[in-house]
């Protein structure tokens, strides 16, 4: 059965639209729950655009089933993690310009520094996804620095402008996760997933998480946020 993460990033976006103190994230945390989310996902960004310090506190205490902290390879993020210990880190490449997480870490690149962070978080006993592309190299890279699971970025997939295209996606994605089920990591993967796109990926073999924020976010605004979760839950769980 594939973990439901629900990101909720997008609740704290409405409340931040005007400064106030509705909707909170922390209650729509507790609605995923008993729609069935298996894990929250939360991401602290450096601009603080949608989730507050405070927010993350407040889930670090009350959110019941698994609390994924999501931040990018910064101290200040990383004193944050190491100082809460929620139950997983993601690490991810941010961008004060980007609308959203547009690609996965350059692991090849950056390779010091993310090793640097992971050892920091590990050395707290933090378990720890890397959100990377689906791509051979960043995948072995990954597996070199000793991280417990990367995050595929499922983006070029849900983002296919064609069938043929999403079909093509799909494939390279499907052959990425084999490449993670032959190391020692566990799969996961997320980004751009919505209730018309998810099954193909929740579909593919070894896959053991998936992180799913503003297809349901949006769906909760009309059905309800237990209703969205729960939902979605049905999708990923009939294959
Ligand atoms: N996984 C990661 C690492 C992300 O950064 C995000 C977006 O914050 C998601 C999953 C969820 O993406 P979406 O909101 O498109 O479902």
């Amino acid at each position: 059965m594939i973990r439901l993460g629900i990101n909720i990033d997008h609740v704290a976006t409405v409340r931040q639209a005007r400064k106030t103190i509705e909707p909170d994230p922390v209650s729509a945390a507790a609605m995923a729950e008993r729609g069935g989310a298996d894990q929250i996902t939360a991401h602290l960004r450096a601009d603080r655009r949608h989730i507050q310090d405070h927010d993350i506190e407040l889930l670090k205490e009350k959110v019941r089933v698994k609390f994924n902290f999501e931040c990018a390879c910064e101290d200040e993020m990383l004193a944050i993690a190491c100082r809460l210990k929620p139950d997983q880190v993601c690490l991810v490449p941010e961008n004060r310009q980007e609308i959203t997480t547009e690609g996965g870490l350059d692991v090849v690149t950056h390779r010091n520094k993310i090793a640097k962070s992971v050892y920091r978080l590990q050395q707290h006993g933090i378990f720890v996804s890397l959100f990377i592309d689906p791509e051979a190299a960043q995948i072995s890279a990954a597996a070199k620095l000793g991280v417990e699971a990367v995050e595929l970025h499922t983006g070029a997939y849900a983002n296919a402008q064609s069938l043929d295209q999403s079909q093509q996606e799909l494939e390279k994605l499907k052959l990425c996760c084999q490449h993670v089920i032959e190391t020692p990591m566990r799969l996961h993967a997320g980004h751009g997933l919505t209730y018309s796109n998810v099954q193909p990926v929740a579909a593919i073999e070894g896959l053991e998480e998936l992180n799913i924020g503003h297809s349901v976010i949006a769906r909760s605004v009309f059905v309800g946020m237990e209703t969205a979760v729960r939902e979605m839950k049905q999708l990923i769980s009939i294959q």
